[in-house]
This record gives structure tokens, sequence and C-alpha cells, in this order.
């Protein structure tokens, strides 16, 4: 370029979905996506001004409390993937049931998303994100189904998520192709491609581990028995509290994520349609390992499972190969 950083050749989100996707309909729905990331993004940071603080006053089919952002949110997406024309189903943690998109406003992608992740922490500031999982209608016809959405998560066709930061970031990766990294310059309006082929550092990175161990208490022995390992090999504790957060920093720096079963919640309390799958993919493609732990009596890989409920729970295990083979050794 002529030098600095405001080069002539601008390497945006357009152009990568173009030049690799060459499928005009899942570029429009991801078009739409990136839209809608925008659009949270200037919410969570106007919440302070503009009275986004606080409850929604109602539940959401979790039994979690919904706060303003997280219907907002979840409106912006919603109103996005309907108009994009590319959906025939919709999941999101913010509707108890699927949206079934009408047949003359159907594509063939079906999105499960959750909309605000971390919303705990956005009245103090602490960053939150979205996830997405994107499958390929399976059944025949234009109109979709909840059998769409409910299959083994390695039907995946794409996963991505964003993070509400200092930066807002949008990592993603479509099947077969490396994890791309984008941040969002605000004065342009449009994602930057900051990164391709993101991937864990090599050996395993930093030893991090990331957990609440305010529920040691309540986990099985083998997972108390990992985490008490790791202090013991001096690995530093880092949570922030928010899946999105947690999973970014441990791509790019290492280590591992895990939300376990524990005696409280016996399938854990991640959702597998749209936190557990999409983030499992991604540190798949990014090179790491994503796994259940022991549950339903096995241990295991968690793009294997089927879910039977699009609010199914399941146990988390995520990151670099090194630390979760380590903790998946316990269980021999
Ligand atoms: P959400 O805000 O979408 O309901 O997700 C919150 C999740 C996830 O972001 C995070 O990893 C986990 O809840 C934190 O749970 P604890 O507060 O129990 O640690
Ligand atoms: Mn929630
Ligand atoms: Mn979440
Ligand atoms: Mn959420």
């Amino acid at each position: 370029g002529s030098g600095g950083d405001l080069d002539s050749e601008f390497h945006s989100l357009t152009e990568y979905l173009m030049t690799t996707l060459k499928d005009q309909e899942l570029t429009v729905l991801m078009s739409q996506m990136a839209l809608a990331c925008k659009a949270t993004s200037r919410a969570c940071a106007k919440a302070g001004i503009a009275n986004l603080f606080g409850m929604a006053g109602d539940q959401n089919s979790s039994g979690d409390d919904q706060k303003k952002l997280d219907v907002l949110s979840n409106d912006i997406f919603v109103n996005a993937l309907l108009k994009s024309g590319s959906c025939c189903v919709l999941v999101s943690e913010e509707n108890e049931e699927p949206i079934i998109v009408p047949e003359k406003d159907a594509g063939r992608f079906c999105v499960c998303f959750d909309p605000l992740d971390g919303s705990s922490n956005i009245d103090c500031n602490v960053s939150t994100g979205t996830i997405f999982a994107v499958y390929e209608k399976k059944t025949p016809g234009k109109l979709g189904s909840v059998a769409d959405v409910l299959r083994v998560g390695s039907d995946i066709v794409a996963a991505g998520y964003c993070m509400y930061g200092a930066a807002t970031e949008l990592v993603l990766c479509f099947k077969g192709q490396s994890v791309q990294r984008f941040a969002l310059d605000p004065s342009l309006g449009e994602f930057v491609h900051t990164h391709s082929n993101v991937t864990f550092p090599s050996g395993g990175g930093k030893k991090i581990y990331s957990c609440n161990e305010g529920n040691f208490p309540y986990w099985d022995q083998p997972i108390k028995d990992a985490v008490t390992e790791f202090k013991a090999k001096k690995y530093a504790l880092r949570y922030v509290g928010s899946m999105v957060s947690d999973v970014h920093r441990t791509i790019l720096y290492g280590g591992v994520f895990v939300y376990p079963a524990d005696s409280k919640s016996p399938k854990g309390k991640l959702r597998v349609l749209y936190e557990g799958f999409p983030m499992a993919l991604l540190v798949e493609c990014a090179g790491g390992k994503a796994s259940t732990g022991m549950f339903n009596g096995s241990v295991q890989r968690m793009l294997d499972l089927e879910p039977t409920h699009v609010h199914e729970r399941c146990p988390v295990i995520l990151g670099s190969p090194r630390d979760v083979d380590f903790i998946l050794s316990k269980y021999n």
C-alpha cells in the first residue's frame, strides 16, 4: 500500500464470503448475521446511555432471567435472519420454540444462535458475545422442521461467534475451511479480515485452565483430580464467565475451558445447539478438541452428540489437545 495502515486494499468480510463460499444464499445469510452483530455491538455500547441495563422481567426456556439486551439482541438477530430469505428454521436461546420460516420467505439454512452470551456480565461492562451454528436443511421441501436442527453436530456447515469486547471481533469457520478472524472498524462499519487460519498455539500454549471453581464441590472425582493437578502443575486460572470470552482466549492463548456436569446440573449448564456445537466446530477447525467428558455413560466427542431437544444441555471440555486429553485421561 501507500505506507501506513490505510491501505488501498481493504480485505473485508464480504470479500472473504464472496471469494470463498461461492454460495449466494449463504453469503447473504452471513452478511445479515454480520449486520446483526454490528447492531448488537452498538446496543451493548450504548446500554448505559439508552437505559438498556437490567432485566426484561421474563424468563427464557432455560430458566434464565432475561436481560433487556437478551431480548433486544434476540429481536435484532431474528429480524435480520428472517429478512435474509436464506433460513427455514431459527433456534434461539431466547425462544421456547424454533421459528419455522413461512415457505414464501424460506431458504436452505437453519441457524441456532445465542444472541447474547454472558449476558449476566452486561450491567458491569464485562465482555459478552453472540454464538451461532448453521445447518443446511436436509428434509425435502422448503418448509423447515425441528428435525432439520436435531441432528449430529458434525452436520454443521458453519459456526462462529462475535465478541463484544474492547474490539468487536467476529471469528468464524465454514466446514472444510480454516478459522478466520475479523475486527469491526467502527469508522467504516465493516469487519476487516485480520487473521486467516487461526489455530491453537502448537504444543498447547499457555498453561491456563478456565472453569467456575465455585462448583468444585459438585463435580465428579475425575474432574476434581484434573483441576487439582492443574494447580500442582502451576497452571493459571482465567475465567470471565462469558463463554465467548473464555473460548476466544483459549483458542488464541491455549489451555482448556471446562463447564462440567455437576450434582446440581447433571447435564452441565451450556446448551448443545447454540453454545456447545458451534464452539466445538471452531475449536476442532483450529486444531483443538471438544468433548463432553463422561456423559450418558461414555466419554464422547461433542460433535458426535445427537440432541433430542433444542435447549438440551451437555458438559463441555474444550481446548488444546494437550489439556483436553489430560482431563479425559482421568476417566480411564
Ligand atoms: P448466557 O448468558 O447466554 O445464558 O450464557 C452464560 C453461560 C456462558 O456464557 C458462561 O460460560 C456460563 O454461562 C457461565 O456460567 P456460571 O456463571 O455458572 O459460571
Ligand atoms: Mn441466558
Ligand atoms: Mn450463552
Ligand atoms: Mn445468551
